[in-house]
């Protein structure tokens, strides 16, 4: 009775052992905002698996945050993809402000939620970004994102006040 119990234990300690190994291999899985569905990766459109690439598909942290010139590149990126709908300054215009810390979503708080909302989409004209960003440019613009403060970014020039 005794050896029984000692071998269902280890069964568990190994199948619990490959699990873990598992998705340590897999790495974090990304979900789409709205369906919850897994994202599954494009290498066709995703573009070259940087250094920074590769460590956020593993940590889901982005290595670029708080860098300023990782946030200027995601600015310029951000005012051709994005700032159509967001806004010159991210304040808002057809889709909501991104420059604030109102989220329609709340995990776009963390930057893997940031990165799903904008890889795979919203709803309505937020459209998947994934097939036109590749996934580096994405994130630099969620460097850009996260380099507000108070509503202000030094990663974007003064004079690109809210004209419009
Ligand atoms: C065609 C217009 C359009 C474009 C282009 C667009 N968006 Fe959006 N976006 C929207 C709309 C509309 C919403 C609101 C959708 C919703 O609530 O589901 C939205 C929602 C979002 C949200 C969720 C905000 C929240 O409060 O949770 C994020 C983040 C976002 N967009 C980022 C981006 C980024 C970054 C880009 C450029 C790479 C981009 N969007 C391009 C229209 C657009």
């Amino acid at each position: 009775m005794k050896n029984l119990l000692v071998k269902a234990t280890w069964a568990f300690l190994i199948v619990s052992a490959v699990l873990a190994v598992g998705t340590a291999i897999a790495g974090i899985e990304f979900r789409g905002t709205i369906s919850g569905d897994v994202l599954e990766f494009s290498p066709d459109t995703d573009g070259p698996e940087t250094e920074a690439v590769k460590k956020f598909k593993e940590t889901g942290e982005n290595p670029y945050d708080g860098n300023l010139e990782s946030a200027k590149a995601g600015y310029v990126i951000f005012s051709t993809a994005c700032a159509g709908c967001h806004g010159h300054l991210a304040e808002g215009k057809l889709g909501p402000a991104l420059s604030d810390d109102y989220w329609t979503y709340p995990k776009n708080e963390t930057d893997k939620g940031l990165f799903e909302t904008i890889y795979g989409g919203a709803n309505g004209m937020m459209g998947p970004q994934r097939g036109r960003l590749q996934i580096d440019e994405i994130l630099h613009v969620i460097s850009f994102v996260r380099s507000f403060k108070d509503g202000k970014s030094e990663a974007a020039p003064a004079e690109h006040h809210s004209e419009e």
